[in-house]
């Protein structure tokens, strides 16, 4: 059997991991910007995840979601309490799709409607009803084509009011900074205006935080900076480091009704040692104010690149935009200078690093690209 073509790769075989670089099968080493497209949050191999996987592993791994699981209640306190929602109720899946899937589901059952409202360049993963409020009609099967969704432009707030007024949808699904769209945040005063209207309508707003949370732009989520709460955000790609798990942050105001929703994997006892111990370094390290001072850092330094058309961002999240297209200086970037880095579209590099980045390695990358150019 070989593998279904649906990546296209580059020809590098990463077999080892530690901080923020990684090495392939030849020992090549390479500065890791990318963090395996924002997965790894805390370093690769940092030594307090590996012990906890490795004690987790050799005492249980998994067991079933019908009996208690102690570790899914330790991780659902604390991180309510790391990242200001600690009234809300965690439900635990695998994957980002899943987790829109699940926050969509959640708000129809409870308004009863069906519609939802998402925004232009939208990413919410590619399973049936996330792929729906994606902007990217080429990912949508015909059998995805059941959901009814508008698709509005970033901070077009009397677009919303317009679409909301007809008391016809179930929420509004917008991404803390869009990733895939190129790293574009929503205005401070259109997210506090979603806010507000979502309320007046009874709209559920969710945020996914999946791309921008877990302190990736500086605080534990990026619409933390207009001072919002969201009805339902939902989490992966950092949450546990690399380990496939996600959540739906679920408001008091949902009630919770046995086998409206439900998973075999999700909130696995590995994923949530793997979970606890990211929360427990992320802490310790101060990563969040890492992640704000490297970013600050690097935005300032990346402003004074002459050839760079337009830098966007929060904390180490960043857009960095080109006139011309940058396939080539993301080539060069890999093969001459061993730095990975993301992309979004044709003419943005995107960084997406491990938190635990350091000023030295910022620099490093600064003079790498430097050299590029
Ligand atoms: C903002 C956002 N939402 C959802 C997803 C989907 O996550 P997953 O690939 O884990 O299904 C992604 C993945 O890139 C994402 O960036």
């Amino acid at each position: 059997m070989k593998l279904f073509d649906v990546y296209p790769l580059f020809p590098i075989e990463i077999v080892k991991g530690k901080g923020c670089k990684v090495y392939d099968n030849n020992g090549t080493e390479y500065l890791d910007l990318y963090g395996g497209h924002a997965v790894i949050s805390v370093g690769h191999a940092h030594p307090t995840y590996v012990q906890a996987v490795a004690d987790q592993v050799g005492k249980l791994g998994f067991y079933s979601n019908s009996v208690i699981n102690g570790l899914q209640e330790t991780f659902a306190e604390k991180l309510g309490n790391a990242c200001g929602y600690p009234d809300y109720s965690l439900f635990l899946i695998n994957s980002g799709a899943e987790a829109t899937e699940n926050a969509l589901k959640l708000a129809s059952f409870h308004n009863g409607k069906k519609k939802v409202l998402a925004f232009k360049k939208a990413f919410h993963g590619r399973t049936s009803v996330a792929v729906k409020v994606t902007d990217s009609p080429s990912y949508v099967a015909p059998i995805n084509t059941g959901l009814d969704v508008t698709f509005l432009a970033l901070n077009d707030i009397e677009g919303v009011k317009k679409e909301l007024a007809t008391g016809d949808y179930t929420a509004v699904i917008i991404e803390g900074i869009q990733g895939i769209g190129g790293i574009i945040e929503p205005n401070i005063d259109f997210l506090q205006a979603l806010r507000l209207e979502c309320t007046q309508t009874n709209t559920v707003l969710i945020l996914d935080e999946i791309q921008s949370g877990y302190g990736r732009s500086g605080k534990f989520f990026a619409h933390q900076y207009a001072g919002i709460k969201a009805d339902i955000i939902t989490v992966a790609k950092g949450i546990a480091n690399g380990f496939p798990f996600a959540g739906v942050l679920i408001s008091p105001m949902f009630k919770a009704v046995h086998g409206q929703l439900g998973t075999t994997f999700g909130g696995n006892h590995l994923g949530c040692a793997a979970a606890l111990a990211v929360l427990n370094i992320i802490e310790k390290e101060n990563l969040i104010d890492n992640a704000k001072q490297i970013g600050d850092y690097l935005l300032h330094e990346l402003k004074q690149i002459p050839q760079i058309k337009e830098v966007r961002g929060k904390g180490l999240m960043i857009g960095i935009d080109f006139e011309q297209a940058v396939k080539e200086i993301r080539n060069k970037l890999l093969v001459e200078q061993h730095v990975f880095t993301g992309v979004a579209g044709t003419h943005t590099i995107r960084l997406l690093p491990p938190l635990c980045l350091t000023k030295e390695e910022a620099t490093e990358f600064l003079l790498k690209l430097k050299q590029c150019l």
